[in-house]
């Protein structure tokens, strides 16, 4: 017998009887099949995992299911808009903001709550922003780039 949980994911009421040691990164790759929240390291480090839950950037490594009882949850499955892809991911495809794409589901969330912080960010606030996310093909210069065009793009 589990937790019952309860939470709107990507706008989708969805629910279930947990173990109550359920991360949230696990509620929603192994539950609900939403694999395009990575898993990098477990232990909050990389930011692979992050996804918005009441709109703020968070490691969902990091939280227990139970913990976003009630949240609104956003993942990358979430933010495109009827198949058109979301300024920050084209901005990410257009300026080679990835190279193997582990990393980019995670930078890309994080970058566009970072975007709603500072809509009009400094390359030193992108880069202070994004300094919880790793890319392990240290393709650092043009993911800043992409976060940058990514936020123009949002004002336009
Ligand atoms: Fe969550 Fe690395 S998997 S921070
Ligand atoms: Fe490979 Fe970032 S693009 S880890």
């Amino acid at each position: 017998m589990g937790t019952p949980v309860a939470m709107t994911v990507n706008g989708k009421a969805t629910s279930a009887d947990l173990d109550p040691r359920t991360l949230l990164v696990e509620f929603l790759r192994d539950h609900l099949r939403l694999t395009g929240t990575h898993v990098g390291c477990d232990t909050s480090q990389c930011g692979a995992c992050t996804v918005h839950v009441n709109g703020r950037a968070v490691k969902a490594c990091n939280i227990l299911a139970a913990q976003a009882q009630g949240a609104e949850v956003v993942t990358i499955e979430g933010i495109g808009n009827n198949g058109e892809l979301h300024p920050m991911q084209a901005a990410f495809r257009d300026h080679h903001g990835l190279q193997c794409g582990f990393c980019t589901p995670g930078m890309v969330m994080n970058a566009i709550h970072l975007v709603k912080k500072h809509p009009s960010p400094s390359e030193e606030t992108v880069r202070a922003g994004l300094d919880g996310n790793f890319c392990r093909c240290t393709g650092y210069p043009n993911i800043v780039k992409a976060v940058l065009a990514g936020a123009a793009a949002e004002k336009r």
